[in-house]
Parts: structure tokens; C-alpha cells; sequence
């Protein structure tokens, strides 16, 4: 039924605020058995890339698009890896307003492209990484008073609360371990403050460790260290500046949980292994969280991850947003002439 309308109560909306509705959010949480199973844990997986352009960031977008639209907006603009400006291009063109989308040149998979390309944004390709495009596009809404879609818009991380929510909701309690892809860090943020506040209006009695998975080349809260030249395959979260690194840190140190890195062959591995396993297809940045299980597991850290915790990975984007990177990781077709011969040799 859409964010604003399944958890209105719950946001800052009134009688005046625009329904905004793309039926975004109340996403499928699955449970995995066969790859849980294998890591000696309760494995589910939130699918954020049944959202209607294909991510999570729609949680977000429908509520800040609907609050700058009551405050009289009349443009909008964002910096993104892609599902951002996906997901922004979607809604301006849903209410009819122009929109800016600033992209790292070369670095975007096909599939987002595709998408703001065909909602009609205007798609500027920056030479530069995200975080430059971000303080571009942060100095542009300023100058030219438009509204700025990216996660430094707090209603952006408020209704993306909404997942926890319907995590408690789905499972009656808090997990014990959340798994995400961090990159430029709100969705962690957004995740551990909908589950603190589920905790506080009493829905549920306990917290999760928050498990932050960063890439390996682009992984400055893993490490502590800054980065100045991100570089994964996972390209929506080459981030090495993320503007949401205090709340972060305070997540995952509040959480008790921790953050880890994984390599760029892990996440393919994983990515395979969850599209091939358990019939899910999501992008190599969600697919971080996997990986980060794996490795957990063949590290035998019990103390990391404990015997049959109760565990949730945020596949935060859909794999046909990057079919390049799928495509080559695997075999090609087998080519047959037109035979039915051939066919049942292939089959045999
Ligand atoms: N997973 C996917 C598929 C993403 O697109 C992003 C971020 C993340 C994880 C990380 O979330 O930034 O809240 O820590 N994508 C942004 C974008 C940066 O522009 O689309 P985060």
C-alpha cells in the first residue's frame, strides 16, 4: 500500500502532505534454508529490489519527494552510484517535476542508467567519483534552490526506517544479527534507528548487531581510514567519503555489532552462489552481505556468528540492474542449430 499509507502514523506527514505513492516498501523477507543451513545460521533475506525501480532508496524517495513538494519544490537533484538517481528519476517523472542526476562518468551500471535515462531526468556524467558529484550536487541545490534527494535530506533515512519496521513486523521480534552493504552509510543508519524505535514503542523487546559490509577497495569505515580512490566492482558503493559515517559508526558501536570487509571475488562468489542456491538475483552490492556470512563462517568466529542466530541480509538493489557484471561471471549459452538432434545431445 506504499510507505506513507502502511506507516503514515509513524512519519512527519499531515492532510497536507502530497500522497506520494509508487506502492513502494513491503518488500518479500525470505527465508533462505538451504545457504542458512550451510552456515549454521536462520538466514533471511529482505528483497529491496522488488521496490518499483528496483531498490531500496524508493523507502526514502517517496517521503522526501512528498515533503519538498509540500514546501513548495518545484525541481530536485542528486548525486548517485545509480539506484539513488534511479529511484529519484522514477518519482519526479510520477509527479511530473524536472530532476538532476549527477553521475560518477563511466561508472554506473547499464540498468540504472537505463532507468534515468527513460523516466526523463536529466542525466549529467561528472568526471569525477560520487563524492565529488555529491558536493556538486549539494552546492547546486543551494544556488539554484532546488530540493536535494540524496540520504543528506533526513526524510530520505526517515521512511527508510521503514524496513526495520517491517522486519519486526514479519518476524515478531528483532533479529539477532541485520547484515547490510554500507556505502555512503544512511541505510545502516536508517535500519538501527527503525529498530530502536520498534524497541521503544515496545513492539519488540530486543535489538540487533548491525554488521556493516563495506568492499575491500572502498571501505573507510571498515578500516578507519579515509579513501580517496574507491575502486569496487560493487559499483554502488564505491564511496570513500560517506556522509553518513557518524550515525554509522554510533550503529554498529551502539549495536555491539561490527563492521567487515569482503573482496571483490567474494561478492561475485556470492552473487552466484545466492542467484544459483536460492533463486535470488540481487546487485554485487547487496550481494556484500552474503559474502560477509561466508567469510564469517569459513573464519569459524562463533563468537562473530553465533550457531542458529537469527540472521537478515538487506539485498538492497535487483540484479538486472547490472547484467554486465552477471553476465561475465558465468558460461554463455550452448548454441545449437535448429535440430532437434542437437537439442538431445545437449540434454543427454
Ligand atoms: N546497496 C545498493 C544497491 C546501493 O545502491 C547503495 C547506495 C548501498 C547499498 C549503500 O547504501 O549509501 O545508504 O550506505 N547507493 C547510493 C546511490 C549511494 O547513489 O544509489 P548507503
Amino acid at each position: 500500500m506504499g510507505v506513507l499509507k502502511r506507516y503514515g502514523k509513524y512519519l512527519p506527514i499531515s492532510e497536507k502532505t502530497p500522497a506520494v505513492n509508487l506502492e513502494e516498501g513491503s518488500t518479500p523477507l525470505v527465508r533462505l534454508d538451504r545457504i542458512g543451513g550451510e552456515l549454521g545460521i536462520e538466514l533471511w533475506a529482505k528483497l529491496e529490489g522488488c521496490n518499483p525501480s528496483g531498490s531500496f532508496k524508493d523507502r526514502g524517495m517517496v517521503l522526501a519527494f512528498a515533503k519538498a513538494l509540500e514546501d513548495g519544490a518545484r525541481a530536485f537533484v542528486c548525486a548517485s552510484t545509480g539506484n539513488t538517481s534511479a529511484s529519484a528519476a522514477a518519482y519526479a517523472a510520477h509527479v511530473g517535476a524536472p530532476c538532476y542526476v549527477l553521475l560518477p562518468s563511466g561508472k554506473v551500471a547499464l540498468g540504472k542508467l537505463a532507468q534515468a535515462l527513460i523516466y526523463g531526468a536529466r542525466v549529467i556524467a561528472v568526471e569525477g567519483n560520487f563524492d565529488r558529484a555529491l558536493e556538486m550536487a549539494r552546492e547546486a541545490s543551494e544556488l539554484k534552490k532546488i530540493a536535494i534527494v540524496n540520504s543528506v535530506n533526513p526524510y530520505r533515512i526517515i521512511s527508510q526506517k521503514s524496513g526495520a519496521w517491517e522486519i519486526c513486523e514479519a518476524l515478531g521480534q528483532a533479529p539477532d544479527l541485520h547484515v547490510i552493504p554500507v556505502g555512503n552509510a544512511g541505510n545502516i543508519s536508517a535500519y538501527w534507528a527503525g529498530y530502536r524505535d520498534f524497541n521503544v514503542w515496545g513492539r519488540v523487546s530486543a535489538l540487533p548487531k548491525m554488521i556493516g559490509i563495506q568492499a575491500e577497495g572502498a571501505a573507510p569505515l571498515a578500516t578507519g581510514k579515509p579513501c580517496p580512490n574507491p575502486e569496487t566492482v560493487a559499483t554502488a558503493i564505491r564511496i570513500g567519503n560517506p556522509v553518513g559515517a557518524k550515525t554509522a559508526i554510533e550503529a554498529v558501536s551502539q549495536s555491539d555489532g561490527f563492521f567487515e570487509t569482503v573482496t571483490d571475488r567474494e561478492i561475485l562468489d556470492a552473487q552466484k552462489m545466492l542467484a544459483s542456491r536460492a533463486g535470488i538475483f540481487a546487485e554485487p552490492a547487496s550481494c556484500t552481505t552474503l559474502a560477509g556470512l561466508v567469510k564469517l563462517a569459513a573464519a569459524n568466529t562463533a563468537k562473530k556468528l553465533p550457531q542458529g542466530a537469527k540472521t537478515v541480509i538487506i539485498l538492497t538493489g535487483n540484479g538486472l540492474k547490472d547484467p554486465d557484471t552477471a553476465i561475465s561471471q558465468v558460461e554463455p549459452p550452448v548454441k545449437i542449430g535448429g535440430s532437434l538432434e542437437e537439442l538431445l545431445e545437449v540434454m543427454a
